[in-house]
């Protein structure tokens, strides 16, 4: 079976009219290039609603300047029969034209929250990203959407969006699928050459690390990140961006861990940037 595409905000409404059966609908937002972690969410998202409708779009207004808007894999047959095989009732892939049309003007911003981490190496990244998710729940209007706990800072930044701004939807949250070695599935693995795969799985392997200093004892946040970067400097073409240890809802670094924290990792394998993160629980007076 075949699943219906929709380009226009016309369209997308009379495909949705029919289905609104009580069961409810479920949003996956996506950019496309769908590997299993994407299935992973498409998977929640079928269990839990009546209507699944998964969005294909390469948002261009989160693309910074020099990165790769223009080589982002798009291979929407693929995606179609992926989509297929995973019961999506309605596949939304606008075109840059219908998002943004001449004269676009108004972007929304998480402030504080899109300037750390991604956001101060990935300038507008957030705001690009804040403003294409809030268009696209209005556009769709969905009871459930559906984010990846890969892009931890990414959830943060919308779950702040819908409380801030009273958006109808509830945010459900997926883990992080990992190949056998431990690398995140990302659509921008395809661009490492065989040795950088190879070398990849030490982004996992550091912030392991980091979690068994916690484990051990260590509170020090500083420590934790040293212990983090060190991991990742034995892998010879691996170039740190950022190697941190913040409070899992502020994203603000404590003085000393306690309680729910997130360990994230940006690096750079030639010219591939990879994130990946980890959620510690160290419980209430963090033992
Ligand atoms: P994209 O990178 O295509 O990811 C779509 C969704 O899949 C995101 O919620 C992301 O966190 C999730 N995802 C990606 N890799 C995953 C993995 N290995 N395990 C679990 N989930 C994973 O994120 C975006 O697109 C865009 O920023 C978007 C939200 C669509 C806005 O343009």
């Amino acid at each position: 079976m075949k699943v219906p595409l929709v380009v226009t905000a016309e369209e997308l409404r009379r495909a949705l009219a029919k289905p609104r059966d009580g069961a409810g609908v479920g949003l996956v937002p996506t950019m496309g290039a769908l590997h299993a972690g994407h299935a992973s969410l498409l998977e929640l998202a079928r269990g839990e609603n009546g209507f699944v409708v998964c969005s294909v779009f390469v948002n261009p207004t989160q693309f910074g300047p020099h990165e790769d808007l223009s080589r982002y894999p798009r291979p929407i047959e693929k995606d179609l029969e992926v989509c297929a095989r995973h019961g999506v009732d309605l596949v939304f892939a606008p075109t840059p034209e219908v998002m943004y049309p001449p004269g676009f003007a108004a972007f929304v911003e998480v402030t504080g929250l899109q300037d750390v981490l991604e956001g101060a190496s990935r300038p507008g990244h957030f705001r690009g990203v804040a403003t294409v998710v809030l268009k696209l729940l209005n556009l769709v209007g969905p009871d459930r959407a559906y984010f990846g706990q890969k892009d931890a800072q990414q959830v943060a930044v919308i779950r702040r969006l819908v409380r801030d701004l009273n958006v109808p939807v509830e945010l459900r949250v997926g883990p992080t699928v990992r190949e056998r070695d431990g690398l995140a599935l990302s659509s921008r693995n395809v661009y490492l050459d065989a040795s950088r795969r190879a070398q990849a799985p030490v982004l996992s392997r550091a912030l392991q690390a980091g979690r068994a200093r916690i484990e051990g004892g260590e509170r020090d946040p500083a420590a934790v990140r040293r212990a983090m970067a060190e991991t990742v400097a034995t892998a010879p073409d691996a170039v740190l961006d950022y190697a941190a240890v913040v409070d899992a809802d502020t994203f603000a670094v404590p003085g000393r861990l306690a309680g729910d924290v997130l360990l994230l990792l940006a690096a750079r394998l030639g010219p591939t940037r990879l994130i990946d993160n980890l959620a510690v629980s160290l419980g209430e007076r963090g033992q």
